[in-house]
């Protein structure tokens, strides 16, 4: 916990601090940021915590980063370690990263490979299924080893995306319609036959919902992102309001080829604008986010042809959006650390057979997106100071130019609202 967050230890209780915080999402006025509570007390990171990360679907990761049997990663929700493994049938299972003996963590790599999952402290053994297999004789006859396998939390996966939720119950919604959606729109990727090529993880000192606001609109990409604007058009869909005749033509061109070759792009919404998918034509003339629009790779992914596919966005709150282009894609996710602190990975996959240094450059694919990245990591940790002042009080995004932000807010409102009422 840092200075500032000390001095803002300001409710005497849980109790007063879920209430005011049902209040403040009660009064905000919808086209305005939120009061700055909502963004630097350690109280409502933990009510953020509880009631949307500890209950909400999130985005962990891609199955085509456990390709095998026993192959794994894990990640950190909050103070909540959850492992990742792909189990013998092909099964995706995801646990919670700790051990039902005294609770270590068992798997503490980023990521690995196993046979059966063993403790480190006292070589406790799991299957791939959370069963424990081992305890050794010394817990005594009366030990029942089927009360003892690992903690589940839920998992699904549609297009080879990974969702998991830490809720004791499923929940509820929509979330598997838009799981067939990324069936139907990652189909012609073939996610199975992609692999990894490279990961960044990077801290950002702002609260995690700066890090979505932040990349909920473009109003900021003109005087911040050079390498990016190389090839991303600000447009949000064919339905922005800022979409010129120019782009409407452009549009109109490259999705008629689309079509012609049965590729996905008309923009689906699921749960109000929670889960998005829709694909978007670049600059004219530039075929994949690079830094002069040109291949990242030279094998085109699953049964794609046309290098202009523009790029398909993804996005899923509240922790993710993607870029699906024609020779790679790139996934993010953001997870909270504290109030004022989140972790944004990014990673960049590629064809299965692609080899690095023949057909991609590592370097040259995460170019554009490392230095936006850090744009936008500068962009949230000042947007965060400023928000700790003593001056801050909340402003109104535009219509036009924030409608991705007031989004965002309406959704983290009403879900937060919703579970705080136990609904
Ligand atoms: S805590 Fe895992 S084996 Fe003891
Ligand atoms: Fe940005």
């Amino acid at each position: 916990m840092n200075e500032h967050d000390l001095l803002n230890i300001s409710y005497p209780s849980v109790e007063q601090a879920r209430s005011e915080m049902a209040r403040m999402l009660e009064e905000r006025p919808r086209n305005y940021s939120l009061p700055q509570p909502l963004y630097n007390d350690p109280h409502m990171f933990r009510i953020d915590m509880e009631e949307i990360f500890q209950k909400e679907w999130l985005f962990v990761g891609m199955s085509s980063e456990i390709p095998n049997r026993g192959d794994y990663f894990t990640v950190e929700i909050g103070q909540n370690p959850v492992l990742i493994v792909r189990g013998a049938e092909g099964e995706i299972n995801a646990f919670h990263n700790s051990c039902r003996h005294r609770g270590s963590r068992i798997c503490d790599s980023h990521r690995g490979k196993v046979a059966n999952l063993v403790c480190p402290y006292h070589q406790w053994t799991y299957d791939l299924k959370g069963n424990l297999l081992f305890a050794g004789t010394e817990m005594g006859d009366a030990f029942d080893m089927k009360q003892h396998g690992l903690k589940k939390a839920h998992c699904k996966v549609g297009g080879g995306f990974i969702f998991i939720s830490l809720a004791k119950e499923e929940p509820q919604g929509d979330f598997d319609e838009f799981l067939s959606s990324l069936d139907e729109y990652m189909e012609p990727y073939d996610v199975e036959n992609t692999k990894l090529a490279v990961e960044s993880n990077m801290y950002e000192k702002a609260n995690w919902k700066l890090v979505i606001e932040n990349n909920r609109e473009c109003y900021h990409c003109n005087g911040n992102h050079p390498e990016l604007l190389n090839t991303l058009l600000e447009w949000d869909d064919t339905n922005d309001p800022r979409a010129s005749q120019a782009f409407l033509d452009q549009y109109a061109r490259q999705s008629a080829e689309w079509e012609a070759d049965n590729i996905p792009h008309q923009r689906r919404d699921h749960g109000n604008n929670r889960n998005r998918i829709v694909r978007m034509p670049l600059k004219d003339g530039a075929k994949v986010m690079t830094i002069d629009g040109e291949a990242g790779c030279k094998k085109l992914m699953g049964r794609i042809r046309n290098p202009q596919m523009g790029s398909m966005r993804i996005l899923h709150l509240p922790n993710s959006w993607n870029h699906m282009q024609s020779d790679h894609f790139i996934v993010f996710r953001v997870l909270p650390v504290s109030a004022q602190e989140s972790i944004v990975t990014t990673k960049w996959f590629v064809h299965k057979d692609a080899v690095e240094g023949v057909d991609y450059d590592p370097a040259r694919l995460r170019q554009v997106w490392d230095a936006t990245n850090d744009q936008d990591r500068i962009l949230g940790e000042e947007n965060q100071r400023g928000i700790n002042s003593i001056g801050y009080e909340p402003g109104p995004y535009s219509e036009t130019f924030e409608f991705g932000v007031i989004n965002f807010m309406d959704w983290y409102s009403e879900t937060v609202r919703k579970n705080l009422n136990g609904k």
